[in-house]
């Protein structure tokens, strides 16, 4: 089926100087909005930034129903704009929809709707370094019902911010052994609203305790990492590139994915398996360098200069020869055009 999607534009831009704001606080001038209602999403539309009207019954706002991607655009070097992995986001986006019961947006509406919106609000993406269009895509149940229902009504939406570097230091992280983010079977996998709830609240102890994100562990004996706060968590040890296999409670993240790939390619080793907290210290312990940070869309690559377990902490190397920071300029090589994407990764509008 082909969508038609209707444009009202807003001509003047509100905010100049996007630098100095904080991430995600300044929206761009347009959204994408569309709504399903009676089994087909209708609707479609560009419209300048606005807040939505919502039924303070919409399922959504009560049991969580709500799903969304992260997603990032760049200048090429060549000054074109590229979606990064636009397909592989939208997979995800869908398994995320399926676990929460949620009807899936059409591959053609979703991939249309980004490159209308992405195409007119270009010139919000910064070219500096460290520089991108963050873009959330998201899904909110809004049909309006007490009851603890599926719901039949709902709006897919796309908003735009530009954005620089996430995390501006090296992370201090306390490893998780009371709190749990998600068990076998839970939701871990799915990008859903409720697994970073959910994380609210141990986040907040570690902050007052000095750290600044926490790294899970699994729900049965937090013995094995599972991910870190907003990104899925990665080593380097043994010039080896070591990350938690998918399991199903840990997110499929796509700067994860990215950076295996790219690893492979340079002939790094590469294990996704299991990585014990006993194997760490003894890692740490051993005098061997071990790179720890976070992978991510919106932190991209965030070095962890230490661990904390359970009172103890374990520093990481985050010298400038360490494996994380090539890693991160491979990836931006790629999402800059300045080589050759052989994967096909880029989406170039
Ligand atoms: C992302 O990295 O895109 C995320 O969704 C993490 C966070 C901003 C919630």
């Amino acid at each position: 089926m082909e969508y038609s999607i209707s444009i009202t534009r807003r001509e003047e831009r509100a905010v100049t100087d996007t630098k100095t704001v904080p991430f995600g606080k300044v929206p761009t001038e347009h959204m994408f909005i569309a709504e399903y209602k009676n089994g087909t999403w209708s609707g479609a539309r560009i419209a300048p930034f606005h807040d939505i009207v919502l039924s303070p019954l919409a399922l959504c706002l009560h049991y969580g129903q709500t799903v969304f991607e992260g997603m990032k655009a760049f200048v090429t070097d060549d000054g074109k704009i590229n979606i990064f992995r636009l397909d592989k986001h939208y997979d995800r986006f869908c398994k995320s929809l399926d676990r929460m019961c949620m009807p899936r947006v059409p591959e053609n509406l979703f991939r249309e709707a980004m490159h209308q919106l992405v195409s007119l609000d270009g010139d919000w993406i910064p070219t500096e370094e460290d520089g991108s269009l963050y873009i959330r895509p998201f899904m909110i149940a809004s049909e309006g019902r007490i009851g603890v229902k599926v719901a039949d009504e709902y709006m897919f939406m796309i908003v735009c911010s530009p954005a620089y570097q996430y995390y501006a230091n090296p992370l201090k992280v306390k490893v998780e052994t009371h709190f749990v983010r998600a068990a076998e079977g839970g939701t871990g996998a799915a990008k859903c609203g409720g697994n970073y709830g959910g994380a609210y609240f141990p986040t907040q102890l570690a902050r007052e305790e000095g750290f600044d994100q926490i790294l899970w562990t699994d729900a049965k004996n937090h013995e094995f990492i599972e991910e870190s706060g907003t990104m899925n968590a990665m080593f380097y040890i043994d010039d080896t590139l070591i990350t938690p296999a998918l399991s199903g409670t840990i997110l499929d993240g796509v700067t994860r994915d990215s950076l295996v790939g790219i690893a492979k390619d340079k002939g790094i080793k590469v294990e996704e398996r299991a990585i014990s907290l006993k194997e760490l210290v003894a890692a740490c312990e051993s005098g061997k360098k071990v790179e720890a940070f976070g992978a991510g869309t919106a932190a991209v690559i965030a070095p962890i200069e230490s661990f904390n377990i359970e009172g103890k902490s374990y520093n990481c190397y985050t010298g400038k020869d360490a494996m994380m920071y090539k890693l991160k300029d491979w990836l931006t090589e790629i999402r800059k055009g300045i080589v050759e994407d052989t994967h096909k990764w880029n989406y170039i509008l």
